[in-house]
């Protein structure tokens, strides 16, 4: 079997396109333009063109965005301060402290900073418990963009046995409980393989679902999974550089071994990436639209 490739970039395209519909219609209508606040502490290269890339999408689709760039020392207590200027600033419906931070602060005294009704990470504590409980909340980006993913290529979730490798706060742990929620694009069977796992293997072969997000090139093998299996692979490892400069990226998975036996397979790049920040301006338009009384 030679796997079906799906394009995180095309998908994305698409519901972009669908969100700029909507932003445009709450313009139109309620004189409302959602914005988003991005801030980055530093200049750790990824974290910028990520920030940068968010921004430049928020742009496309009719979305204020602002970025603020912040000296890699800048106190705790400075970016306390402006979260909690944002927080009480009616303009701003998103707030997104890029991460990681630098090691003298404290992730988690900032993320539970921000407002919970402006966290469109989905990272707040607040939310992460409305996720477990199946309320209504921002999910988690990525985690979100698999979902996303694996409904529109036609997956199906429920009774399926899904392995997930890696156990991150970002993606590991959201991504297991989505999957076994009772609701669409849930009700699975989850696995979740960590580092102390003792035979990943042999979990990953019964999957029918792999997502892996552990942060090691091309870790899963072809003679790690069944025939059919679908994969997503979140991760994105830069393993060299090109002549000219270029990062070259490489997924969790061996792609190329790995899609003559699977029956769906995200590629990296062009895979789970550019759905994570089509959700981030998913969850600011939901954002803009509770803040009005319109959700
Ligand atoms: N760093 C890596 N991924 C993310 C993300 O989705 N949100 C934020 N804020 N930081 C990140």
């Amino acid at each position: 079997m030679t796997a079906k490739i799906i394009s995180g970039t095309e998908v994305a395209k698409q519901i972009r396109e669908e969100l700029k519909v909507e932003i445009a219609e709450l313009k139109e209508k309620h004189n409302i333009i959602p914005g988003l606040v991005t801030i980055l502490v530093g200049e750790d290269p990824a974290s910028q063109s990520y920030v940068a890339a968010k921004n430049k999408t928020a742009h496309a689709i009719g979305i204020h965005s602002e970025q603020i760039t912040l000296d890699a020392d800048t106190p705790e207590d400075e970016l306390l301060e402006l979260v909690r200027k944002y927080n009480s600033d009616d303009s701003c419906n998103g707030i997104l402290v890029q991460l990681p931070l630098p090691k003298h602060i404290n992730e988690g005294l900032i993320l539970n900073e921000i407002n919970p009704d402006k966290d469109v990470d989905g990272f707040h504590p607040v939310n992460i418990g409305r996720m477990v409980l199946g309320e209504k909340c921002f999910l988690p980006c990525t985690p979100h963009g698999v979902l996303e993913l694996l409904a529109r290529s036609g997956v199906e979730t429920s009774g399926a046995e899904v392995v997930i490798i890696g156990r991150s706060n970002i993606v590991g742990k959201p991504m297991a409980n989505l999957m076994m929620q009772k609701r669409e694009s849930g009700n699975a069977t989850v696995t979740v393989c960590h580092t102390r796992t003792k035979d990943m293997a042999a979990h990953c072969r019964r999957a029918d679902i792999i997502i892996a997000a552990v942060g090691v090139p091309k870790m899963v093998t072809a003679d790690m999974v069944k025939d059919g299996v679908a994969i997503m692979d979140v991760g994105v490892n830069r393993i060299g550089k090109t002549e000219s400069g270029k990062a070259i990226l490489a997924g969790d998975v061996d792609f190329d071994a790995v899609k003559e036996k699977a029956s769906v397979i995200t590629p990296v790049p062009g895979g789970v990436g550019p759905m994570t920040i089509t959700m981030l301006m998913k969850n600011t338009l939901q954002s803009a639209k509770m803040a009005a009384g319109l959700i």
